[in-house]
Order: structure tokens, then sequence, then C-alpha cells
């Protein structure tokens, strides 16, 4: 009998000591199939050497049609049609990969006609109700594992850093001077859940079905997410911790767009750390909670006013120029911004390279301990000032030590994984080193 018992205990240990895989959850932005240049052009044959690091494929993004308040697929000839098929072409990778889950994501800020739909949905149960049985269909019909809400809050107001701490009149402006983003805030938090509860009900109709929610940049989650009453409804919460800075929020001022912690004099709330704080303070299971790493840099002009140190926050004169492949202002691909670096290889003088600045954990944590320091984690950012020839840069990315060492993060704090937004940014190609997605991979390993 005695003998039984240890027995059990021992098998009770080996389970708990059974490694929980940790999620992986990749974005897909189905944009990127259309885009001009070649080399930034990505087809859903691309993503096979990243499957099988991903535990979650996240199609991005569907959208609300207008009126109707049907789920849609937003670009119908790439998405559904015959000829391209993209939806059906993402969810066969399922037999290559039997593991793998495959989510259709709504909203992700792409869904940019009529932006007034996301709020009015949210008011009108007639109007929730035809989206959830439309986007139910439409997930079912063509393979999908469940449906990710990246729904498309109110952002809350940008703020300078400079005026919190820079004068009195700046802070008695900001007192008197506000005016609410959403004047119907309650309304929609509370419909917000109405609409998670509804989409859960329809999904468990469907075998295996997950349901996840994102939680899209600069959107306040403690104005929005009812934790308690949601967070049993959902599998997946994942945080979109980046963006906290961009170009077009912040022109002129420029500062690190995915701290972990909070550097000196700046607003405590903007950092992963507190967008994970939050929902785990109100009740969400550490296991649902995936951290989102961005695989691209905002990037800024340097101008004349511009302080030569780099230090940020940096006065800056709005979105950098458009990059190669990508094409868009004030935005670098991963693979974008390593051409750029300074490379000692490269004869100096020849270009305009961008000096790369890491971050201080990785001066402070030689010879101190063999754990790194992660509290001084902001990010890593690089710049070229304007008497550089091309112009005056700055740019803040991630890059794969510090996608790394957010993975790093989340296994301390036992969290449920990490996601990658978007695989499409990442070096997919293989162009800085020779090995495909460096991002995901170096988070994934540090997992
Ligand atoms: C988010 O909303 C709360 C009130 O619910 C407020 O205290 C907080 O300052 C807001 N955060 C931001 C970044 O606006």
């Amino acid at each position: 009998m005695k003998l039984l018992f240890a027995f059990a205990g021992l098998l009770a240990l080996a389970a708990a000591n059974q490694p929980v895989t940790s999620k992986v959850v990749c974005y897909y932005d189905s944009k990127s199939y259309v885009r001009e240049a070649q080399q930034a052009r990505m087809l859903p044959l691309d993503l096979d050497p990243a499957l099988s690091f991903c535990t979650h494929l996240v199609y991005g993004y569907a959208g609300v049609q207008p009126d109707t308040y049907k789920m849609v697929p937003l670009n119908e000839n790439l998405d559904v049609d015959r000829t391209h098929a993209n939806y059906r072409a993402i969810t066969n990778f399922k037999t290559k990969y039997p593991g793998l889950k495959v989510l259709l994501s709504v909203g992700g800020d792409v869904d940019l006609e009529d932006a007034q739909k996301y709020n009015l949905l949210l008011e009108s149960p007639q109007a929730r109700t035809a989206f959830v049985n439309s986007g139910v269909l439409l997930a079912d019909q063509h393979g999908f594992d469940g449906i990710d809400l990246a729904w498309q809050f109110p952002k809350f107001k940008p703020k300078k850093i400079r005026s919190t701490w820079g004068s009195i009149w700046h802070g008695i402006k900001k007192t008197f001077g506000t005016t609410p983003v959403d004047e119907k805030e309650a309304e929609h938090r509370e419909g917000f859940t109405a609409l998670v509860r509804e989409m859960k009900q329809a999904l468990s109709v469907k075998p295996n079905m997950q349901l996840a929610i994102t939680v899209l940049p600069n959107v306040n989650a403690s104005v929005y997410f009812d934790v308690p009453a949601i967070v049993n409804l959902v599998d997946i919460v994942n945080i979109g911790a980046y963006d906290y800075y961009t170009p077009e929020r912040n022109p002129k001022e420029a500062d690190y767009t995915a701290p972990l912690y909070t550097p000196q004099n700046r607003n405590p709330e903007l950092n992963a750390d507190a967008a994970v704080a939050y929902w785990l303070q109100h009740g969400t299971p550490s296991s649902k909670i995936v951290l989102g790493v961005a695989t691209y840099g905002r990037t800024w002009k340097l101008d004349g006013d511009s302080e030569i140190s780099g230090v940020p926050p940096i006065h800056t004169d709005g979105p950098g120029e458009a990059g190669p492949y990508t094409k868009i202002e004030g935005i670098l691909s991963y693979p974008e911004i390593c051409a750029k670096l300074i490379n000692p290889n490269h004869q100096k003088g020849m270009k305009p390279y961008l000096r790369k600045v890491t971050d201080p954990s990785k001066r402070f944590d030689v010879g101190l301990t063999k754990e790194e320091d992660l509290s001084h984690l902001f990010g890593t950012y690089a710049y070229r000032l304007p008497d550089d020839g091309e112009g005056g840069l700055w740019v803040s990315y991630e890059d794969p030590d510090t996608a790394g060492q957010k993975a790093s993060f989340v296994k301390s704090k036992n969290l449920g994984g990490i996601s990658i937004v978007d695989l499409s940014l990442d070096d997919f190609r293989g162009l800085c080193t020779g090995d495909k997605y460096p991002i995901l991979r170096a988070a994934k390993y540090r997992l």
C-alpha cells in the first residue's frame, strides 16, 4: 500500500514536471501578399519555414461590413476566391503541421473603412448577432480552429513625455483640457463582454473551436476589458505591448516603442510589464496571457533641433522615409533595419549607416550575475545624425536579442507564451544572416 502511494506520488510529480508547451502565436498579415517589392512580398508558401516554431497561426485580418455588421474577408479576391483562396491555403498547413491551430483574426487596426462601426456594433444586440453568426460560419467554412477578436477600440490620446515633467503650464493644461476619447466607454465595455459571451457560445457548438482576444496597442485595457467577466470565456489574451510611441501619434518626439519596464520619467502604464500586470491582477490565469512582440521598427526623422546624443526621448521631425521593400513611411521591417546597421566590414563613411545602441541590460549583466537583469530592458535603438549625408534617422526596434529577452520575461512570469506580430516583417527570406525568421526563432528558443 505504502509503495502504491509512493508510486502514485511519483506519477503526480512526473506530471507536474511535464513541461507545458508555451504558446508561440504567429501572426500573418495577408496584406504582405500584395506588396510591390519582390523582397517583401510574402506568399502562403513562405510561411512554411516558420510553422515548425508556431503553435498558433493567426490570419490577419477579416473585417466588419458597415451596415450589415457581418464579419467578412477584407480582400475577397485574395482570401476566398478560387484563384487565390488564401484562407484555405493557410488552414491546409494543418495537414503538414497537425498540432497547429489556425485562427481568423478580425480588426487588427487594418479595417479602416468607417471606423465607427466597431463601436456601433457593440451597442446593438442585433448587430452582434449578425457578426457572431457570420464570423463562426466564415471560420468554419474555411477550416479555421477559431476566431481572434483584435477589436478596434478607440485609442487613448498620445501624450508628450516632456510635458509631464517639463513645465507647470503643461501640467495645468493637462488637468483641465482633456476631453474623453469615448463618451460611451461604459456601454462599449459591456457590449464587448456580451460579444465575447455570444461568440463563445456560438463557437462551442462546433468541436474544438478556440476564442482569442488581442489588445491592440494604445487601447486602454482597464477601460474596455472587464477581465473577470470575460477571462473564463477566452483561450488566449494576446497583449499588443508595442507601438507605445509611433511617428503618427508622436511626430515631434521619439521614444522606445516597446519597453519591457518603465524607463525613467515615463508614464508607468506604458510598458509590457504594466500591461501584463493589469490582466494578472484581475484574475487572468497566467497560462492564457501571451505577450506580443513586434518584428518591425518605428522610424523618425532627426533634424537640426534633435539632441546629438541620440538618447530618447528625442526631438524629431515626423516619420522616417519609407523602406525599400515595405514602402511605408515611419516603418522598417527587421531585414530593412539590419541592412542599415554599421557593419565593421563596411568601410566607414561609404554609406550613411545607423549606429546601434543596445539595451543597458546588456552592459550591466556582464560579470554581475548569470541571470540577465531584465529591469533595464527598454529596447534597442539606432540612429544617424542629420549631417551624416542622407539625413537624420532614429529607429526603435526589436531584434533577435531583445525578442529573446522578452521570451525570458514570459518564462520567468510563467505566462502562456509570446506572439510574433507579424511574420511578414521578420526576416522571412534570411537576408540578414542567412537564417530565416531570426526574431521568431530567438524568441522560441528562450521560452
Ligand atoms: C486608462 O484608464 C484608467 C481609468 O480607467 C486611467 O486611470 C489611466 O490613466 C488610463 N491610461 C491611459 C494610458 O490613458
